[in-house]
């Protein structure tokens, strides 16, 4: 039996910790019995020292041992999660989960809020008016069983350790470290209890992890962790040098993927979600391949019966599912301002992260824990890497509670471009996969 102070020590000291050690850390943190300074502490000693597989694995089981962990056994249909591992403009779930259904897959997912410069997907969904999220475990089987798709947080039965984890990560400078995110991710999906798990793991300057051995190492300790629980575990590495979608924020990104549904967006979002969509049946054994699963997503989408998923999913947790037709039912800005280029060349570089500073700091994200976001501000970015810019032409759009929130953010949008005279390739969108 260690005390947290003597684990904290330990970490500071870059010693390896047993899985006991660990287990009555986090424990105690979810039964509210270690404080927020001495787990922000340990987050931040391991942030810095690093850990191990197996000190990652030990995580894992410790946050997924802090609650309860759904049985999907009794659902028809092969269940099914995917889960990104952050990133800017990244609204695949709201496409990716009602296709998924929509094909006859399970879809039950825990899901998060915003994180660090990330965007959360429980935010999103919670601009829908009405929009519930958490839901407690009988309602998500019981919704799962009627429509075979549910979006929601991890309940206070579900992986609490992550819940409260997750929180003070996003607030102590503590997000970015691969053993901190695979734990975060893969206790949540275990505990969801799907039998098939795909990993979106991001890399670029907009992602947790930067580089692609960054997040080739994340993607590995993700899949060896779901393939050690007996999940059928797999992940693609995908591109983060520029936001996925136009659109970053919390309404406009819904807005965005109902516009996919519609069939009313190309683009790489859309693209990306039917890639997702594709490896998902295929590893769930409805398709030969992830190529056969692809077309299979896009005659789902075209059909609208992806958007019908998504408004069965809305109305059973409550939402008003008229925003689907019609959209400016949604939250709004008070102010648009439009973000003209400054000079003519190619976009050959995009702060992405610092997009999604500037969204957050729109209101779009959390400073502290307890901060309440605007559902209506945004940041839109319309210029995609390689595309040719004209001086004075838009580039995107703010969207802002008052005029000088615009104005700042306007300026600092373009701060954020680099606009080179020579034409560039854009970066492919899948850069690798992996699986156990
Ligand atoms: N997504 C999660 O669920 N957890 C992390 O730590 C990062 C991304």
């Amino acid at each position: 039996m260690s005390t947290p102070i003597e684990t904290i020590a330990r970490k500071r000291d870059g010693a390896e910790l047993g899985r006991d050690e660990l287990a009555e850390l986090i424990g105690g943190y979810a039964r509210e019995q270690v404080p927020d300074y001495q787990m922000a502490a340990f987050l931040m000693a391991g942030y810095l020292n690093g850990f191990t597989r197996a000190e990652a694995a030990a995580m894992t089981e410790a946050m997924v041992a802090s609650g309860d962990s759904l049985d999907l056994s009794g659902l028809r249909g092969p269940t099914v999660d995917k889960h990104s591992t952050g990133g800017v403009a990244d609204g695949t779930t709201l496409i990716v989960a009602p296709l998924a259904a929509a094909l006859g897959m399970q879809v039950v997912k825990l899901s998060g809020r915003g994180l660090g410069h990330t965007g959360g997907t429980l935010d999103k969904l919670e601009s829908i008016p009405g929009m519930r999220v958490e839901l407690g475990e009988r309602a998500m089987l019981d919704q799962a069983e009627r429509i075979g798709l549910v979006v929601a947080a991890q309940s206070g039965e579900l992986v609490p350790a992550d819940r409260a984890i997750y929180a003070l990560r996003d607030v102590t400078a503590t997000v970015g470290n691969p053993a901190l995110i695979a734990a975060s991710v893969m206790s949540k999906k275990l505990a969801g209890g799907a039998a098939v798990i795909l990993l979106d793991v991001k890399t670029g300057p907009g992602a947790f992890m930067k580089s692609p051995e960054s997040a080739a190492e994340l993607a590995g300790l993700c899949v060896d962790i779901g393939a050690k629980a007996g999940r059928t575990t797999a992940a693609l590495v995908t591109d983060m040098s520029q936001p996925l979608g136009d659109l970053v924020g919390n309404a406009v990104e819904v807005r965005e993927a109902v516009e996919v549904l519609r069939g009313e967006r190309g683009g790489r979002l859309t693209e990306l979600s039917l890639v997702l969509t594709g490896h998902l049946a295929a590893l769930a054994g409805l398709v030969p391949g992830p190529d056969e699963g692809v077309q299979a997503a896009a005659a789902a989408l075209a059909d609208g019966r992806g958007l019908e998923k998504l408004r069965a999913m809305v109305e059973a947790q409550g939402g008003d599912a008229k925003v689907l037709d019609d959209l400016s039912l949604l939250p709004s800005a008070p102010v648009t301002l439009p973000v003209l280029a400054e000079e003519t060349g190619w976009l050959a570089a995009v702060d992405t992260e610092g997009v999604g500073r500037l969204a957050a700091s729109l209101g779009a994200g959390r400073q502290r824990k307890t901060d309440t976001i605007d559902p209506a501000v945004a940041v839109e970015l319309t210029a995609k890497l390689g595309d040719r810019v004209e001086a004075g032409a838009p580039v995107g759009a703010i969207m802002a509670a008052v005029r000088a929130a615009a104005e700042r953010a306007a300026a600092g949008l373009l701060g954020l471009l680099d606009v080179g005279p020579d034409p560039v390739e854009p970066p492919p969108l899948v850069r690798g996969e992996v699986r156990a």
